[in-house]
């Protein structure tokens, strides 16, 4: 049987489930076809097993709030065999997975999310919002003087959310090397299990040195507050939080920003429309983030007993695959799914998962894909791409999708 080596979330998944034959905006073919035959489907993974995929809004929806649903893979000894010795030694290593709440259920997953809610309050939030707008000038600032082209992604989208994120957590902005190129090498599908490992250990010792700082000299960031919020936290713990939350924080703001940004230039309709009135932003916002669904695989759990969707029974030990995609195109819940549409109603999207795991960063995300889009619009009116559309390089070999680079132009 075929096993690939690579990024233990994309273990064995069929190519099709990301490749994008439909152009840079349509989901994978075969997520579109399987949704339009039902609510759930069993497929097989490359090495023989089953795995079910939900596409359906409302089951997709039930399945994100069910506990039998697992979001610790490694409570299947089963999935725990399939992987390479030297990446299981990391699996099952209690202190590096410390502080990755995504992986976790509750109870353990309860208590650092209370934590973290204590630290992202709205205070904090609101205080941050001036500091958005002036990373976002000084980057606009920068790019317009070095214009009249630029990479949108790297003078842009990603340096504006990682310098956020880096203010929120008080990682100095100046080591961004130290985190950027390993983050974007643990969320590529290919990157094999073993670099995986070394590269989320490097994480770590980085994060460390930080959380140790901290201890000795704390401020008004995150990692302080959570010193001071819980003493009894330990390093492993703390390292492990701020890994997720800075891997979490920039990755997919960054490219929310770029394929949206793509995604309207693209549709001069719509941009005309909200270049017309601003005020349509956080309506942008949340149909950006509806028909672009960047976390495109979706969320994966484990079924920890039988567990019935739909009518159809998934044996407890199955691996279930909740595609945020599709659910966030199901012609049930949303009207003309597949336009993009910033005056369409708000409308209850997946786009930051459901449940317990519901994302923590997502006010945050908001402000900042709020300010990005209308000052970037604001400063460049006649912003337009500078190569043709299908030559923009597309990330469907990556877990957040979006695009690699974007070239422009203006003036
Ligand atoms: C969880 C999407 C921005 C931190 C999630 C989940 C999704 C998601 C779908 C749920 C995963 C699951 O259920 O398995 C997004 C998108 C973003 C974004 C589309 C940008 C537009 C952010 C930001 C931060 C962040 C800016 C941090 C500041 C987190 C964390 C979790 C999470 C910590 C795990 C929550 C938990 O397990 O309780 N995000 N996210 N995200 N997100 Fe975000």
């Amino acid at each position: 049987p075929r096993r690939p080596n690579t990024n233990r979330l994309s273990l064995g998944l069929p190519p099709g489930l990301t490749a994008r034959e439909s152009g840079a905006f349509a989901p994978p073919e075969l997520i579109t076809r399987l949704a339009g035959q039902g609510p759930v489907h069993r497929l097989t993974l490359l090495d023989g097993d089953p795995m079910w995929l939900v596409t359906g809004h409302d089951e997709a929806r039930a399945a994100l709030a069910d506990p039998r649903l697992s979001s610790d893979r490694f409570r299947s000894s089963r999935l725990v065999a399939k992987l390479p010795e030297g990446f299981r030694a990391l699996a099952s290593d209690p202190e590096r997975r410390a502080g990755n709440f995504l992986t976790q259920d509750p109870p353990g997953h309860t208590r650092y999310r209370k934590l973290l809610t204590g630290q992202f309050t709205v205070r904090r939030m609101r205080q941050l919002a001036p500091r958005v707008e002036a990373i976002v000038t000084e980057h606009l600032d920068a790019m317009i003087a070095a214009g009249p082209t630029a990479d949108l992604v790297t003078a842009f989208a990603l340096p504006v959310p990682s310098l956020v994120i880096c203010e929120l957590l008080g990682v100095d902005y100046a080591d961004r090397h130290e985190f950027q190129e390993r983050s974007s090498r643990l969320l590529r599908l290919d990157t094999p299990l073993d670099e995986v490992a070394r590269t989320s250990d490097e994480l770590r010792a980085f994060m460390l040195d930080l959380v140790r700082r901290k201890r000795v000299e704390p401020a008004d960031d995150l990692v302080s507050g959570l010193i001071g919020a819980d003493p009894g936290l330990t390093d492993a713990e703390l390292v492990g939080i701020a890994s997720l939350l800075l891997v979490a924080g920039h990755e997919t703001t960054a490219n929310m920003l770029a394929l949206g940004t793509f995604a309207l230039l693209e549709r001069p309709d719509q941009l005309a429309r909200l270049r017309a009135d601003p005020a349509l932003v956080d309506d942008a916002v949340e149909e950006l983030l509806r028909h672009l669904s960047i976390v495109h695989l979706g969320a994966l759990r484990l079924a920890l007993e039988e567990v019935e969707i739909a009518g159809e029974v998934i044996p407890a030990d199955s691996e279930v695959l909740v595609s945020v995609i599709a659910a966030n195109r199901d012609p049930r819940r949303f009207d003309r799914p597949d336009e993009l549409d910033v005056t369409r109603p708000r409308g209850p999207h997946l786009a930051f998962g459901h449940g317990v795991h519901q994302c923590l960063g997502q006010q945050l995300a908001r402000v900042e894909m709020a300010v990005g889009f209308t000052e970037l619009l604001r400063r460049l009116p006649d912003l337009r791409l500078a190569v043709p559309a299908d030559q923009v390089p597309l990330r469907s070999d990556m877990l957040v999708y979006g695009v690699h680079s974007l070239p422009v132009t203006w003036g």
